[in-house]
């Protein structure tokens, strides 16, 4: 039995994906059910899914018989092909072994002081009256974590420098016309047209930098630049030694595989670059969110304002009290709950397999969808209402709330992302009272691959503490 198709056209399926994607699952949900298949020009056909033993099947399935590889090769042109986020099989778990040990629970302690150090310098310059956007600034804030954590960069030129062209960069490389293009084009082609200008053309006889004349150019420019600043900073490091550096990247140059081999210096180049992209936008988006949520509903802030309190009294939290947040933390899961950054996590099969009741082609991708399986009402009671109580005291089953994802594959970063929002939540409530700026309604916008609140969540500091 084949599942039920999407009868747009190709192309028209692709505009409502990339511009009104909640509006378009929801609405498919509604005609077809737990699971459709949304297509778009030269994609593989993409099978989205609520139903928990399809996604239990997609996140517990044979890493052989389940690649990713096919779903991110958008990315390939920013992260590269060493990718983590583009690697399968054997090559995908070598590698995120090695990344690892930099992502465990117990190293949040040695980053805690830095991200509550980003937050706290951010909040120095908000404006004292009028407003301005949370979004912006938490991509401020999270940033600046990741490439002193990360990257190991200290305040100086190096990293004005590399903040410039990091916020330029993904700014670039979300805009929607890069995911329309992404569908339209076949990943080969793709590729080319992202890296063109990278390096001179040969015109005849002569060699010419046509890269100022191509919109797309402008990306690989940058791109470049951010390269050869990584590149002469390993050398830096190679030469000057790592093994007293607490930096992701500095565990990354030490680790070794099973051979014993180190990776290479283009490898460690597109890792480092992977975990900027995946871990700067995300929970920039999802502590803006949080906000949202917690203004809409003083109650919900009392009630963290107390635990704080309680756990912290009216200091700075330490890096050791931030597990003791369990109102926080439940509010930080709820709001993942209702936008989960990603709204879906794909894997494409490499064999015909039977999935749920479907039998399902080789080729086909298969999305467990977060945004739909969250909002299920038998799971979820009154679904759309903000509650964080919800998750007091309770562990939702891995397959009804995945908002980072599951299995061998699930989201690297996640401690790292759950211990930074709690700091910075923490770090932003202890020093100022915040109210909305303008009444605000619930929007989305679509940023590349993740999902953000329209109009950045505009706010005025009404006090300081
Ligand atoms: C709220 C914040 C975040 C959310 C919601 C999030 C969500 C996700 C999701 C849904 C995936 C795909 C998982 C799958 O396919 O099953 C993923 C993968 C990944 N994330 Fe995150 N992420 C967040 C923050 C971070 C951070 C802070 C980092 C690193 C600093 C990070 C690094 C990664 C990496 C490297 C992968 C690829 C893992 C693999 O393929 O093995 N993420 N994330």
């Amino acid at each position: 039995m084949a599942p039920p198709r999407i009868p747009l056209p190709h192309l028209l399926q692709l505009h409502q994906w990339v511009a009104h994607p909640l509006r378009f699952m929801e609405e498919s949900a509604r005609r077809y059910g737990d699971s459709f298949v949304m297509q778009f020009p030269n994609t593989p056909p993409f099978l989205f899914t609520r139903d928990l033993e399809m996604i239990r099947q997609v996140f517990t399935g044979k890493p052989e018989d389940l690649h990713v590889g096919p779903v991110n090769r958008v990315l390939e042109a920013v992260v590269g092909k060493h990718s983590l986020l583009l690697l399968d099989g054997q090559e995908h778990i070598q590698e995120r072994r090695m990344m690892t040990p930099p992502f465990h629970g117990e190293r949040m302690l040695a980053y805690g002081l830095s991200m509550r150090e980003s937050a706290s310098r951010s909040i120095d310059r908000w404006p004292r009256s009028g407003a301005f956007t949370l979004h912006e600034v938490f991509q401020d804030i999270t940033l600046d974590i990741i490439l002193k954590t990360v990257f190991g960069l200290s305040e100086g030129a190096t990293l004005e420098r590399f903040r410039e062209l990091f916020v330029r960069m993904l700014n670039m490389g979300s805009a929607n016309a890069v995911l329309y293009l992404s569908a339209l084009l076949p990943a080969e082609r793709l590729h080319r047209v992202l890296a063109v200008g990278r390096d001179p053309i040969q015109l005849g006889p002569v060699k010419a930098d046509v890269s100022w004349a191509l919109p797309w150019t402008q990306l690989s420019r940058l791109m470049r630049e951010v390269d050869t600043y990584l590149f002469t900073e390993m050398e830096r490091r190679h030469a000057e030694g790592v093994e007293k550096r607490e930096d992701v990247l500095s565990m990354l140059m030490q680790a070794r595989d099973e051979h014993g081999q180190p990776m290479s210096d283009q490898q460690l180049r597109d890792e480092a670059i992977t975990l900027l992209a995946a871990g700067h936008e995300t929970t920039a988006t999802t502590l803006s969110w949080a906000f949202h949520f917690v203004l809409q509903h003083p109650e919900v802030e009392e009630k963290l304002r107390a635990e704080l309190h309680q756990v912290a009294g009216t200091g700075p939290l330490a890096p050791e009290q931030v597990n003791r947040l369990e109102y926080l933390d439940a509010t930080l899961k709820e709001t993942l709950r209702l936008v989960p950054v990603a709204p879906a996590v794909g894997r494409v099969l490499q064999r015909p397999m039977k999935v749920g009741e479907w039998e399902l082609p080789a080729g086909m991708a298969v999305m467990a969808c977060s945004y739909l399986t969250h909002r299920r009402p038998d799971l979820w009671p009154e679904p759309e209402r903000f509650n964080p109580e919800r998750f007091m005291g309770k562990r939702p089953g891995p397959h009804e709330y995945f908002p980072f994802g599951g299995g061998a594959r699930r989201c690297l970063g996640m401690a790292f992302a759950n211990y930074e929002m709690r700091i910075v939540f923490a770090e932003v409530l202890r020093r100022v009272k915040l109210r909305p700026a303008t009444p605000y309604a619930f929007r989305v916008a679509r940023r590349g691959v993740t999902l953000t609140p329209e109009g950045g969540v505009p706010v005025v500091v009404e006090s300081r503490s």
